[in-house]
């Protein structure tokens, strides 16, 4: 079924979903929780869930919650919780063992030697590629990057300062996925957070690997007795971190939260599939800042959660970057582009006439919950210079 998708006169565009079937979409189910193998990672702690009143008041809500995930593991950004249980679950398997075999990241880095010399591929627009390099880095294996082209340096060398090798590759983000892909082998496992015909599992595993953020959530609130959100904002790239949202609060006894996925407007092909009723791919090339937003296609299996459990799509200009930076860091919190996006959707909704409706549905107001997912700190140290004016 296709949705009418609204471009608005600033630039922004908007999606509301049709009423969800009773149930909603089907949620798969995990084998095993990511969040005991990641909590037994060295350097593990759950991210902060912080307040964040300045954010609060610039949108008209009563509480905005942000999931600050701009120190994850060592690495400036949530991605590593997927890799970081794909790369297990990947590794595992190549070993011909099970989980209980190998229960935890210390008895994979003793496992691991019998497999070498092994390298792990991805595709990367920055964060996901780090992550895997660092994995690879961690476990004595090769990394094979594989870049967009117009990558800013200073993400190259983030990736490459992990040990590993970078290959640029003359296109965007599809173009040094397919690259990756060549790679497989007996050699090379690709640990890719996008799917396709064919190559299913490992995506998969980074979906199950992004729970683990919600765990944290969900106990914080427990430990403060505060209510759930009735609002939650997630930004999409592929759509693997929308699925794992759409997974858990789909999930959840009682009242489901209202949820939104932000792209950009130079990036929204989850918003163009969804307008036009199955997967598309975007012609044009993806330019953004918010750089690992710059996805042309919708993961093949985030598609039926993210198509199936998303109330509200919005693609939001770049322009509003800088606003939604500033305010968060007014908060104690240092989001990078892609972290701020959320709340530059929101302050589009708190602003644009032509919302209401998209406001309406959501239910926002004084008394709202609102929950954030920033899902990176300062990955481009000097484009936080240009955004904010402040040092990150
Ligand atoms: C910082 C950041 N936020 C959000 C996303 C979007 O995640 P997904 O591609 O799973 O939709 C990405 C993807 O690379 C990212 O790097």
């Amino acid at each position: 079924m296709s949705t009418a998708v609204k471009v608005l006169p600033g630039g922004a565009a908007v999606a509301l979903a049709q009423p969800h079937p009773h149930g909603g979409p089907a949620i798969p189910v995990m084998a095993a929780a990511p969040r005991a193998f990641h909590a037994a990672m060295p350097g593990y702690h759950p991210t902060p869930l912080r307040r964040a009143r300045g954010a609060a008041a610039r949108v008209g809500v009563g509480e905005v919650l942000v999931k600050d995930e701009s120190e994850r593991l060592g690495l400036p950004s949530f991605k590593v919780l997927g890799a970081s249980w794909a790369v297990y679950r990947a590794l595992v398997e190549h070993l011909g063992a099970t989980l209980e075999e190998i229960p935890s990241f210390a008895r994979l880095e003793a496992e691991v030697a019998r497999a070498r010399p092994l390298a792990l591929a991805a595709a990367t627009d920055g964060n996901h590629g780090r992550a895997v390099a660092h994995m690879a880095a961690l476990l004595g294996l090769e990394a094979r990057i594989y870049v967009p082209a117009d990558m800013v340096p200073a993400r190259v060398a983030a990736i490459e300062a992990e040990g590993a090798s970078v290959t640029v590759v003359d296109g965007g983000y599809d173009d040094a996925v397919a690259r990756s892909a060549r790679d497989a082998g007996e050699r090379c496992l690709v640990i890719s957070d996008t799917s396709w015909p064919g190559y299913e599992r490992v995506p998969a595993w980074v979906i199950e690997g992004y729970s683990t953020i919600f765990a944290e959530i969900d106990e914080a609130l427990e430990r403060e007795q505060h209510a759930q959100p009735d609002v939650v904002v997630v930004p999409i790239g592929v759509g693997a971190l929308a699925a794992a949202v759409v997974r858990h609060y789909w999930s959840l006894p009682g009242g489901r939260a209202r949820l939104v996925g932000v792209e950009p407007t130079s990036a929204a092909c989850v918003l163009e599939s969804v307008g036009a009723g199955r997967i598309v791919t975007l012609e044009h090339p993806q330019t953004s800042i918010m750089a690992g937003l710059n996805c042309a296609t919708p993961s093949l299996i985030a598609w039926p959660l993210v198509s199936g459990g998303i109330d509200l799509y919005l693609a939001v200009p770049d322009s509003l970057i800088a606003e939604a930076t500033r305010v968060l860091a007014g908060d104690g919190i240092v989001a990078g582009e892609c972290g701020a996006a959320g709340l530059a959707a929101m302050i589009a909704l708190s602003d644009d006439p032509e919302l209401a409706e998209a406001r309406g549905m959501l239910g926002l107001g004084e008394t709202s919950r609102m929950l954030l997912i920033c899902t990176e700190g300062a990955t481009d140290p000097e484009a936080y210079r240009r955004l904010t004016g402040a040092d990150a």
